[in-house]
C-alpha cells in the first residue's frame, strides 16, 4: 500500500504538489469513488483516473467535449485542426476518437472515447440514438415544416428520412430539431429540402447526453458515473 499523491507522483506525470493539487479539486478517481484525502491508502489493484483517464493507460475515457466551429471531427487531418487539439496530451496518447461526426461549422455535444464497442453500438443506424439540434435557419419555419419532419423530410437524393421532431423557436427562425439517425449533414439537408438553410448549427444532445451548459466552447469534461451507465443502458 502506498499514498495516492506518491502514487500520482510516480507515474511522471505530475509533482507530488500537482497530484495533491488534482486531489483537492475532484479530479482523482480511486474505484470510481472520487478520491478526497491525498494520503488515502492505494495498492496495485485499485484503479485510479485522472479526469476519468487511467493513469496507467489502457482502460475506457468518456469524454464530453463542447466542440467549437472550425474544427473537424477526426484524429488527425493533414490540414485541418482537429477537435484532439482541445485535449491535453496525454489524452493524445489513449486511443481517443469522436463518436460520431458533427461538420466543421457545426458546435456542441461530441462524446469522445477510445472505447470501441460502445461507439459502434451508439452509432449502428438500428441504434437509432435520439440526436437533439438547435439550428437556425434563413426563412421562417410553419406548421408544414414541423409536419413535414414529424412525417419524415425526403432529402435532395431521394432519402427520406425517419420521423423526428421539430420545435420552432424564436418565430420561426430557429428550432430544436430531434432526429433519430445520423446521415451526412441530415439536418443541413432537411432544412434545405424545405427551402430554409440552416445559418447555425449546435448539438445539445446525443442519447442521455446533455451538453453541459458550464462547459465553454472548446470545454471538457469526463463523462460522471450517472451518464456512463446511461449510455450503456441506450
Ligand atoms: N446535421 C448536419 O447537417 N450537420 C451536423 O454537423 C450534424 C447534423
Amino acid at each position: 500500500m502506498e499514498r495516492l499523491d506518491k502514487r500520482l507522483a510516480a507515474t511522471g506525470n505530475w509533482s507530488r504538489k500537482e497530484a495533491r493539487e488534482l486531489v483537492k479539486a475532484g479530479r482523482v478517481r480511486v474505484n470510481d469513488a472520487v478520491a478526497r484525502q491525498i494520503d488515502q491508502k492505494v495498492d496495485d489493484g485499485d484503479r485510479i483516473t485522472v479526469d476519468a483517464a487511467p493513469i496507467e493507460g489502457g482502460g475506457p475515457v468518456y469524454i464530453m467535449l463542447h466542440k467549437p466551429a472550425g474544427l473537424v471531427s477526426a484524429t488527425e487531418d493533414a490540414r485541418e485542426e482537429t477537435v484532439l487539439s482541445l485535449l491535453p496530451e496525454r489524452y493524445r496518447r489513449l486511443g481517443l476518437f469522436p463518436a460520431g461526426r458533427l461538420d466543421k461549422d457545426t458546435e456542441g455535444l461530441l462524446l469522445m472515447t477510445n472505447d470501441g464497442a460502445l461507439a459502434h453500438r451508439l452509432l449502428a443506424p438500428k441504434s437509432h440514438v435520439d440526436k437533439v439540434y438547435y439550428a437556425r435557419v434563413d426563412g421562417v419555419l410553419d406548421e408544414a415544416d414541423c409536419a413535414a419532419v414529424e412525417q419524415g423530410v425526403t432529402l435532395g437524393d431521394g432519402y427520406v428520412c425517419l420521423p423526428g421532431h421539430l420545435e420552432r423557436l424564436e418565430e420561426g427562425r430557429a428550432a430544436l430539431i430531434t432526429i433519430h439517425e445520423g446521415k451526412y449533414h441530415q439536418i443541413k439537408r432537411m432544412m434545405a429540402s424545405r427551402g430554409k438553410p440552416v445559418t447555425y448549427l449546435k448539438r445539445l444532445k446525443f442519447g442521455p447526453l446533455v451538453l453541459d451548459e458550464n462547459l465553454p466552447k472548446g470545454g471538457w469534461r469526463a463523462l460522471t458515473e450517472q451518464e456512463i451507465s446511461e449510455l450503456f443502458g441506450q
